[in-house]
């Protein structure tokens, strides 16, 4: 019965004194760890947005840079996530670390990165991963399958080996607003440290009831 799973928490403890001061520092460090255990896939993280209807939505999507401005991620700008990005920047990620019994939820704004850093992302994937950029017009009803591999034969013979980057594909930059660290303690009483931003670089740090 679902209602029956349950599991005890008790692989580690969250200190104030022992988180980082900087937040991008602390997501830094888990990131690590997490890309040391055996997370089959420590880069993937929920992504919410909210459309203009108010409705939020939910997807995966793989973290590709975590850079001193914040997280970035690539996706089709013309597909749903990328719509309603254009009309309301505001998102929530999540990570969920199940190996580590860590979670850690983040606000933030989102703008698109510069045409510089999506091409050289787009021109490190293997040929396949930047010719499905051309095929996937995503978040669109396809008919079938089939559709998408006449379409990849049709893209594969138009651009031979020099296939360009769609202009329709790219990367996000999410500037954090404010992170929260959590991790699973014993008896439900796990620790949650937030940080909220003061000023630009300056975090306050405050623990949350589990
Ligand atoms: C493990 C995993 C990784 C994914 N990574 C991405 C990604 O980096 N970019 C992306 O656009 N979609 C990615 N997807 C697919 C998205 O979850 C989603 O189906 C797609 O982006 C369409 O979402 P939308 O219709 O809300 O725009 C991933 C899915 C999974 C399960």
């Amino acid at each position: 019965m679902l209602r029956d799973i349950r599991k005890n928490y008790q692989q580690a403890a969250l200190t104030e004194s022992e988180m980082a001061a900087d937040p991008f520092d602390q997501l830094h460090n888990w990131l690590q760890e997490a890309l040391n255990s055996r997370e089959a896939e420590p880069t993937a993280m929920v992504l919410s947005t909210v459309d203009a209807d108010m409705q939020p939505h939910s997807r995966v999507v793989l973290l590709k840079e975590l850079t001193p401005e914040g997280l970035v991620f690539f996706t089709n700008y013309q597909g749903n996530k990328g719509q309603q990005l254009q009309q309301n920047p505001k998102v929530s990620v999540n990570f969920f670390w199940q190996s580590l019994e860590r979670q850690v939820r983040l606000t933030g704004i989102t703008e698109k990165t510069s045409g510089a850093v999506s091409d050289d992302y787009y021109h490190s994937r293997p040929a396949d991963s930047r010719l499905g950029a051309w095929v996937s017009e995503q978040s669109t009803i396809i008919p079938s399958p089939d559709y998408l591999v006449e379409r990849f034969e049709s893209f594969r013979q138009t651009f031979g080996d020099t296939i360009p980057r769609p202009p329709h594909w790219g990367g996000y930059l999410i500037r954090p607003t404010s992170f929260e660290f959590w991790q699973g303690r014993p008896n439900r009483l796990h620790d949650r440290i937030l940080y909220t931003q003061l000023e630009q670089g300056k975090w306050q740090i405050h623990r949350l009831a589990p």
